[in-house]
């Protein structure tokens, strides 16, 4: 086991969509990989960090040295960070969190019904995750992400702000080369007094340039 310059931390990360059950056969979700964050955890390990991966459904296998807790809805994802306060330094929110989810899920499966040709399914806030770990009095330094499809700086710095984080990966999604299920991707960081241009690269070289502008921000 390597000493690195990640020796002796506990860096917990979400990753993945999350699934948010309509019936007991059915959800709503997204199109995330969890490919980000996953090598976030790959990278954080290998430079001898302690890492626990929450995460959403993927079909990515557990990255060595890395401990995951598999989870489905927002709800869960939040209740396996909040376990996570208190003994974690750098919580990295990479997560494609659902921003709502049914207000009820069925008990039985929902039928279809004869001559009703429209379904209104209500949907209610889920919790923001990152925002909720970032206002804790026990906070860790805590990054977030953005995908943003226009004025990426704007919005981003908006997003730090608003959500009192230390830092955020702010990518432009319109951009169809990155992202989401890509394995490369672009973005610049952002932090209350700087800026970092993280031109197209693979998502494994761009983990290895966040943790290396965490490890710079915490000294
Ligand atoms: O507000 P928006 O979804 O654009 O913010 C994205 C950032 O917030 C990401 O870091 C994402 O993981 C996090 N987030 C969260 N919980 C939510 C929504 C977003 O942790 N419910």
């Amino acid at each position: 086991f390597e000493e690195g310059a990640f020796t002796g931390k506990h860096i917990v990360i979400t990753a993945g969509p999350t699934q948010e059950a309509i019936d007991p056969v059915r959800y709503i979700s997204n199109h995330s990989s969890g490919k980000m964050g996953y090598a976030l955890a790959q990278a954080a390990a290998n430079q001898g960090a302690r890492v626990t991966l929450i995460s959403g459904p993927t079909n990515l296998p557990c990255p060595e040295r890395v401990e995951r807790i598999q989870v489905k809805s927002a709800e869960q994802m939040l209740e396996a960070s909040l376990q996570q306060i208190g003994e974690m330094d750098i919580f990295i929110a990479s997560a494609a969190v659902a921003d709502y989810r049914p207000s009820e899920i069925a008990e039985h499966k929902i039928k279809k019904v004869d001559g009703e040709e429209q379904m209104i399914i209500k949907l209610v806030k889920n919790p923001d995750i990152v925002a909720t770990i970032a206002q804790h009095p026990e906070r860790p330094f805590t990054v977030g992400f953005a995908a943003e499809t226009q004025e990426v700086a704007q919005y981003a710095q908006a997003k730090l702000a608003r959500k009192k984080l230390d830092m955020i990966v702010a990518n432009d999604v319109s951009n169809t080369n990155i992202g989401f299920n890509s394995d490369n991707n672009a973005a610049t960081i952002f932090w209350a007094q700087g800026s970092h241009d993280l031109d197209f690269m693979s998502k494994s070289n761009m983990a290895n340039e966040i943790l290396a502008c965490i490890k710079a921000q915490l000294s």
